[in-house]
């Protein structure tokens, strides 16, 4: 019994992982070393909304928040993941955080959600962080280009060729790639 118990939760969580629909994305964080160099890009302010749309184990957006918390900023984090099992991790995560009031956690899919009702207004300091492959960075940008019109980029790894014209680059690991 016991053994079909964790046989069941082992195949659950390899499912969770690998298919299509729970990750279309796999679970990848950021590089560690980059952190720095991306909280720089992140540009953190005042009335800033930082969105991390397929935020893993919250890595980027928890580090952030802890530097707003630091420099006394009202800086909003919203961390979108669509696994079940990492929206659990982000939940526990949130709890132990010093600046947890300005976190908020969402299970959604990227390429459809509504973001208006997460940012903070006005929505013109919307930051959004993407750490996700070449063809699904148009795609989930054309879902937020649907509801708002002014918003800044942050890519790691990988730049977004609709915005070239916009492009700086900080180099790290991995570049990051800033559109404002
Ligand atoms: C490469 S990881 C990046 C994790 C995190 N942003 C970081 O930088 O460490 C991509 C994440 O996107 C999530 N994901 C994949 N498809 C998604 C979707 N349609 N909506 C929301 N999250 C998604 C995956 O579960 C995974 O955690």
């Amino acid at each position: 019994m016991g053994f079909f118990i964790t046989f069941t939760i082992i195949a659950a969580i390899i499912l969770l992982f690998s298919s299509k629909t729970f990750s279309p994305i796999p679970y990848f964080p950021s590089q560690p070393v980059d952190l720095p160099k991306i909280i720089r890009a992140l540009n953190l302010k005042n009335n800033q909304t930082v969105v991390d749309l397929g935020a893993g184990d919250g890595i980027i957006i928890f580090e952030a928040a802890k530097k707003a918390y630091q420099n006394k900023l009202n800086t909003q984090f919203v961390a979108v993941e669509i696994n079940p099992i990492l929206i659990l991790i982000l939940h526990l995560r949130r709890v132990f955080h010093p600046n947890k009031r300005n976190i908020i956690i969402v299970l959604d899919d990227m390429f459809k959600m509504d973001l208006n009702p997460l940012t903070r207004q006005p929505v013109n300091s919307l930051t959004v962080y993407l750490y996700i492959s070449p063809w699904h960075l148009e795609k989930t940008l054309k879902n937020i280009r649907r509801q708002i019109s002014k918003f800044s980029v942050v890519s790691y790894m990988y730049p977004v060729k609709s915005l070239k014209n916009k492009e700086r680059i900080i180099r790290g690991k991995n570049s990051i790639y800033i559109y404002k």
